[in-house]
């Protein structure tokens, strides 16, 4: 890593900077460091352990039942696209500024910190909320494996997907506060326990993709683009944005489903941009951290779009099941030992990622509360275990309960809005530290940046745009909300903005 020239702290109002050499040089006090041990291949095997979840378990069946039939797999390729192109900008900054906290870290260090704020409070929405859509899949797969032994969850306690009216998601909320309490504990997940349920869900979705090929019925492709099916009257702010703003009748299904699909299967992409955190504990970052985020995202779409066509495959998309969709397509051709091999894969799998997801939540808060932008109350560890339990039991009881009460499409939807705007921030901040620190060695750069700044942010706004007008809604709602906590507190508590140019940070 070159440091040429360090500028120092800036002082600037909210537009001041943390200096790369100033985050390096956090992470490089002896008391703070961490072990740098991980190689492209440990990347890779954490990013597909993260990455495979809730997305293809779940929405899948949903989307292609409610949204693109058999084109679902199309969905996927649209929206693999998308993260491929900003996984090279994650890329890009994750090897220039090989440090914890990815994206928040990242802004903090090119585009200043409101625009740091922002994105923190941003990835707070996509980790916690996240939790939650990963709780509500785990859920419906538990509940199938307790259908194969005869056992029924009443569906009030089924939550509000499957319940007709009320619903309370009774197993979703447990999980969560089971987990907030492993990681008030301090429980971590070695390397190895990783690996091996990377290996459980890499070897169901494979079952899937095998055995599940044995019973494709070529009918069920027919058509594979269903014609376009116009929406219920009245469902206004459930049709996607750019629907509405061009004037269309909102549809269904058609080439726009593909689209409307491809923005909510993009939740099953999320997660390589979790990688990018690991930066600071990679052994050569410019190196493999390109190789982890691209590798893992490269394996997962070639297993979706191939998940997809076989479930379609098996059974007519109008018929899936929308709780546990790949187990259900095995019972419903007349397998249910494949079913409950999958449903049991399936839960081990997506406890590891809920728990992940919600590490990370705790994760950010603790370095924005660090940093004094939010107060630093939340950033004081517990005298005996050591961790953050003060924003890990407030966000833990809060995601529970959303977890517990929400449909899981609407909360994916609000999870992917804030993650395709963290991805247009980070494009842009890849452009401007390029520009401001041109000194900076970039071991990876992102190929083709003039063409891809004429294309990427259009790929990922396009995505924005064709999620519902009421996401766009809660989206503003919570943007707003963290606006005025920064200009209420966070702008004077700031801990960069109290120290002088001559501080050390
Ligand atoms: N990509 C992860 C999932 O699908 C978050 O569950």
């Amino acid at each position: 890593m070159s440091t040429q020239h360090d500028p120092g702290p800036v002082k600037g109002g909210m537009f001041r900077t943390k200096t790369v050499e100033q985050s390096i040089r956090d992470t490089e006090e002896p008391e703070h460091a961490l072990k740098k041990s991980l190689s492209a291949l440990d990347l890779t095997v954490f990013g597909v352990g993260v990455i495979i979840g809730t997305g293809i378990f779940v929405l899948t069946g949903k989307v292609a039942k409610e949204t693109a039939g058999p084109a679902t797999a199309l969905a996927f390729v649209a929206a693999g696209v998308v993260c491929a192109l900003a996984a090279l900008c994650y890329a890009e900054f994750a090897s220039t500024v090989p440090v914890a906290g990815s994206a928040y870290t990242f802004s903090y260090a090119s585009l200043g910190e409101l625009v740091a704020w922002t994105i923190g409070w941003d990835l707070v929405l996509e980790f916690a909320l996240g939790t939650a859509v990963v709780a509500v899949g785990w859920s419906g797969y538990v509940r199938s494996l307790m259908d194969n032994v005869g056992w029924n969850m009443p569906e009030v306690l089924s939550g509000p997907d499957v319940a007709e009216g009320f619903g309370f998601d009774i197993l979703a909320f447990v999980l969560v506060l089971l987990l907030t309490v492993i990681l008030v504990l301090g429980m971590k997940l070695s390397a190895r326990v990783t690996a091996v349920v990377v290996a459980v869900k890499v070897t169901v979705v494979l079952i899937v993709i095998v055995a599940g090929s044995f019973f494709v019925k070529a009918d069920n492709y027919s058509p594979f683009v269903p014609d376009p099916v116009q929406q219920p009257a009245g469902s206004g702010m459930d049709a996607p944005l750019v629907q509405l703003i061009f004037g269309y009748a909102p549809t269904n299904f058609g080439v726009m489903g593909i689209f409307t699909a491809a923005s909510v299967v993009f939740f099953a992409f999320i997660g390589f941009d979790v990688v990018a955190t690991a930066a600071e504990e990679t052994k050569l970052p410019q190196r493999d951290m390109p190789r982890g985020i691209l590798g893992s995202l490269l394996i997962c779409t070639v297993l979706y779009v191939a998940v997809s066509l076989v479930v379609t495959g098996m059974q007519h998309y109008s018929e899936l099941s929308v709780s546990a969709p790949l187990a259900d397509a095995f019972k419903a051709t007349g397998h249910p030992f494949y079913a409950g091999v999958i449903s049991f894969g399936a839960a081990v799998g997506l406890t590891t990622v809920c728990m992940i997801l919600l590490l990370g939540q705790t994760r950010v808060f603790f370095a924005m509360s660090r940093d004094g932008l939010l107060p630093r109350f939340f950033s004081v560890t517990h005298p005996r275990f050591g961790t953050p339990y003060r924003p890990t039991v407030l966000l833990g009881v809060i995601i529970a309960i959303i977890a517990g009460f929400t449909s899981i499409n609407e909360l994916a939807t609000l999870v992917n809005i804030g993650t395709l705007f963290a991805f247009v921030v980070v494009a842009l901040g890849v452009l401007v530290l390029r520009r401001t620190r041109p000194d900076l060695h970039r071991a990876f750069r992102t190929p083709w940046v003039r063409w891809s700044r004429s294309s990427r942010w259009p790929r990922s706004i396009w995505l924005m745009l064709n999620l519902p007008a009421e996401t766009w809604l809660r989206f503003a709602v919570w943007m707003a909300l963290g606006f005025l906590l920064y200009f209420v507190y966070g702008r004077s508590h700031s801990r960069l903005g109290r120290l002088g140019d001559d501080a050390k940070y």
